[in-house]
């Protein structure tokens, strides 16, 4: 058994979460990792917000607050939204916790000790009005590289590169609108060339990777790496821990990749307590140390496009920096970005659909199921309303949900619900089951498997549709008036598919699922050799729901209780009004 370390990028703390986030770095991480718990595997997936930076400190002079009341504002804001849409973490940090400051400066002095940062007199933007110095996004102007408007000073939105504030055209501070000058300042920088053979070296066995990851990283390489900045003169950060650079901070993309692993500290030590409170301390970091520092740990980093260069290339100089042989990205499955009724998201002009408004009208888990079904996989891909309404009426509503609804339907009508095994006999018309199955099952693991999300769910859906035509092809309505048996016979099946689904689904789906199997009596998380409320494998550390491997398990009888509609059809009128409301809003 393979143990995996999934990840989410981890989001910055100044801000709601929209529909665009999730489709990219979030969702998809919560279906791979739920999928890899089905299959049994030692799976923990962590996360925790991105708590420092530039960023978060102009956010916090913007609004007037302190860094810290902003972080714990929106880290409350993020958690509650990803609850809301199911999106499940084995821990949810925050790197302006002790722990990680205490890690991400051990990063850094190990990095020293083993000369891969050097110091060099550098020039910087500094506001003469503001009377600081200007990292980062605190300066903004033309890009160097393409020549768009609103290139920020670490990195152009445009064509994802990273940014040399000094070369930045036409630069202005962000704070008061002003032309910054240029000043000298010390600042250590991380010695990339020097990881240079040992990262191509790694790359190579990277066969597998999506392209657009592993073009943007040759192309890096081929360009040639250089010496990366990783300090600031700004007060909210990592301090620098050397008494020469008392004024500055870690860089935030230094600091943030490295939460990964403090977010996995913490987890251990949350573990224990529950496991056996009296436990000596050495205990927990076993734990961690036991995913962290097995070279065949998986380690999957779940990311938005803009986020590839610092994944694929400047975290894994960090790691491979180390005294401890940390294990590497096995993969970087890095997703494109969300456009909302055609047009780039934009938080400033609110050009968004926040998660938090979403699940005020809608259940969270249709957000879900459209944005898996309409994932940015391959290219960008679109979120709009008509589709959303499309979407849930035609693929859940009337064919899922109606192949649910027929099926109890006529169970309960016909049967008082109990549905038998069948016993065949050669003149048995409806033989079929499982294996029929059993072929859309493979290749929906196989997609999972790969991270084709949208390939997993039209295989489900069609699944569902061969089960709609089962029942039209087999009438029971018909035979049940001359063979009752045979009727049974035909909706065991059907039965027996729904359980199929409910497994299968259950990544993607993970509520409607859960209550689906409930209606059928079927065993539940909070059933048998359970923990906390779920399932535990023995010889792994995470929670189990179900497993994969039960849709071999055909029971001897399907018992169906009270049920009702899974989905509701959502009216035009109904998205009429959320149409009218986005275009409103983004007007102010
Ligand atoms: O782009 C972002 O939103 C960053 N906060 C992502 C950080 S990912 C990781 F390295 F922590
Ligand atoms: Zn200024």
């Amino acid at each position: 058994m393979n143990k995996y370390i999934i990840t989410s990028a981890l989001p910055y703390a100044n801000g709601k979460l929209h529909v665009g986030h999730l489709a990219g770095a979030y969702l998809p991480a919560d279906i791979y990792t739920r999928f890899l718990k089905l299959c049994g595997e030692d799976v923990i997936y962590i996360c925790g917000t991105d708590e420092h930076g530039a960023p978060i400190s102009i956010k916090a002079e913007a609004e007037g607050k302190s860094p810290q009341e902003i972080v714990d504002f929106y880290h409350k804001s993020i958690k509650e939204s990803f609850d809301a849409v199911f999106i499940e973490f084995d821990n949810f940090s925050g790197t302006s916790r002790p722990q990680h400051h205490q890690l991400s400066q051990e990063f850094f002095l190990n990095l020293l000790k083993n000369n891969k940062i050097n110091t060099h007199l550098t020039k910087q933007a500094y506001c003469e009005h503001d009377k600081r110095f200007l990292p980062d996004r605190y300066v903004e102007g033309e890009c160097h590289h393409c020549h768009s408007q609103g290139a920020r000073g670490d990195q152009c939105d445009a064509c994802g590169k990273l940014i040399d504030a000094n070369l930045l055209i036409n630069p202005i501070c962000k704070i008061c609108g002003n032309t910054p000058i240029i000043k000298d300042t010390t600042h250590w920088f991380l010695d990339l060339p020097a990881f240079s053979d040992q990262l191509k070296i790694w790359l190579e066995t990277k066969e597998n990777w999506k392209d657009n990851v592993k073009n943007f990283i040759l192309g890096w390489i081929e360009e040639g790496l250089i010496e990366r900045s990783i300090t600031r003169d700004i007060d909210w950060g990592v301090p620098v821990p050397l008494k020469e650079a008392e004024s500055k901070v870690l860089y935030v993309w230094f600091d943030a990749p490295i939460g990964y692993i403090s977010s996995t500290i913490e987890w251990a030590e949350k573990m224990n307590k529950i496991e056996s409170p009296s436990l000596e301390l050495g205990k927990s970091e076993k734990k961690w140390q036991d995913y962290w520092l097995d070279k065949d740990t998986r380690l999957v980093h779940f990311i938005g496009k803009d986020n590839i260069p610092f994944h694929a290339i400047i975290w894994p100089a960090l790691l491979m920096g180390q005294e401890k042989e940390y294990t590497m990205p096995w993969d970087i499955p890095a997703n494109e970005y969300l456009t909302l009724e055609g047009e780039k998201i934009s938080t400033s002009r609110d050009w968004a659909i926040w998660v938090e408004d979403f699940v005020k009208d809608f259940d969270g888990e249709l957000l879900r199921f459209v944005l898996a079904a309409n994932a940015p996989e391959t290219k960008d891909a679109d979120f709009s309303w008509k589709d959303f309404q499309n979407l849930v009426n035609n693929s859940l509503a009337n064919v899922l949900g109606n192949l649910a609804n027929r099926v109890f339907a006529f169970a309960k009508k016909n049967f008082d619900g109990v549905l038998r095994f069948p016993v065949y006999d050669s003149s048995s018309q409806s033989e079929i089951g499982f294996t029929q199955w059993s072929e859309f099952v493979d290749e929906i693991h196989t997609a999972y498997a790969e991270f084709k999300v949208r390939k997993a769910i039209k295989l489900t859906i069609d699944l569902a549709r061969e089960g709609n035509k089962y029942f039209d092809e087999q009438k029971p309505w018909v035979v049940v008036k001359e063979n009752p048996k045979q009727a049974e016979e035909i909706l065991f099946h059907c039965a027996e598919l729904l359980r199929i689904i409910s497994i299968v689904f259950y990544p993607i789906m993970p509520k409607s699922m859960l209550k689906m199997r409930e209606m059928m009596n079927l065993c539940l998380p909070l059933q048998e050799g359970i923990k906390g409320g779920l399932r535990v494998i023995a010889g792994s550390s995470t929670n189990h729901p179900l497993l994969w491997s039960e849709i071999q398990n055909t029971p001897e009888q399907y018992i169906i209780g009270d049920f009702e509609p899974l989905y509701k059809k959502i009216d035009d009128k109904e998205i009429e009004t959320q149409i009218k409301h986005l275009y409103e809003k983004s007007k102010v």
